[in-house]
């Protein structure tokens, strides 16, 4: 019996989390060391329909019938059928392993939604496009975290650096020069929808200061964008910078964060910030090659728990 696999990286946001769910612009990048797989195998001794699924990373195990209605697989599988016309399902085994820490802000609910689409739709002989994927996993993406901008699910699917507009078609973005990234994770769990949602009750009530700072980081990752497309990527320090400040006022970063941050900094990064929803979950810092190892060690000495090195490679030939 054929087995039917995928799999989709992680993603780190450079600049513009939380903005973006207000329409501003921002950048995301992959990040392929870290991902997740999803197999799918034919179950011929079940009952028509049965999809039993098998988590062990994010302890997830059982009959998909049996999940709570709230679970984002039910939504993921449900407008994949609606999508391809397809009645039911044969009975399926799903299992599904992923190396991405979990409310993290490394974009773990979003790699599996792309991964688990991919494979069930190779195994239905209706392979998606990534138009289409990307579209049903922005629908998975919604039973996560309530009002997601749709940035994860896109930069996960095209595994490509994205400059980012919710409503809008993304832009690939232009590198001049390869960047070298070190993401540390503070240890503290932090869901999205929690962030989101406290962002969302503060713009609320004081919608004209919220978005007197969206605007900012908007100003950030359009100057990033152009820095991006150059050779002096040094010059993006600053505006991570900037844009932790930010964070920072918004309400979404956290101590740890905050240590980590400076951490970096103070061992030789161009520029450092939170990543993703934050009050918690992950940073990144931007380095020249040669300091990535000794801003990792200066982290993990400072308490982050975990640490990846990364390159986001120069599209420019
Ligand atoms: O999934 P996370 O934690 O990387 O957060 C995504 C970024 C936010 O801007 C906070 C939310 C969104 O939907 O864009």
């Amino acid at each position: 019996m054929p087995a039917f696999a995928a799999a989709a990286p992680g993603k780190a946001i450079l600049f513009g989390e939380h903005a973006v769910v207000y329409w501003r612009p921002a950048i995301a990048v992959p990040v392929s060391q870290v991902q997740a797989k999803v197999t799918i195998l034919a179950d011929p001794m079940a009952p028509t329909g049965r999809v039993w699924i098998d988590a062990p990373d994010i302890a997830l195990q059982g009959d998909l019938a049996q999940l709570p209605a709230a679970n984002p697989f039910h939504r993921l599988i449900g407008s994949m059928l609606e999508s391809l016309k397809i009645q039911c399902l044969p009975a399926l085994k799903m299992s599904i392993h992923s190396t991405i820490p979990v409310a993290a802000g490394l974009g773990s609910g979003a790699a599996v939604s792309v991964a688990a689409l991919r494979a069930l739709s190779r195994f239905l002989g209706h392979p998606l496009t990534d138009e289409q994927g990307c579209r049903l996993a922005f629908e998975a993406e919604k039973a996560y975290h309530g009002t997601p901008s749709g940035i994860d699910n896109t930069v996960i699917t095209y595994a490509r650096p994205i400059y980012f507009v919710k409503g809008q078609p993304f832009e690939l973005l232009q590198v001049g020069r390869p960047l070298t990234l070190v993401i540390a994770d503070s240890g503290v769990s932090s869901p999205t929808a929690a962030a989101v949602g406290g962002v969302r009750a503060r713009w609320q009530a004081d919608p004209r200061t919220y978005d007197n700072l969206f605007d900012q980081i908007a100003a950030i990752a359009g100057s990033a964008r152009t820095i991006l497309a150059g050779s002096a990527i040094q010059g993006l320090g600053p505006l991570m910078d900037d844009n932790h400040a930010i964070l920072q006022e918004i309400g979404v970063s956290s101590p740890e964060l905050d240590r980590l941050v400076q951490t970096a900094r103070n061992a030789g990064a161009w520029g450092a910030k939170l990543s993703g929803g934050g009050q918690g979950g992950d940073m990144i810092a931007l380095t020249s090659p040669q300091a990535a190892e000794q801003v990792s060690l200066a982290l993990k000495q400072a308490g982050a728990t975990r640490t990846i090195i990364t390159t986001i490679a120069s599209t420019i030939a």
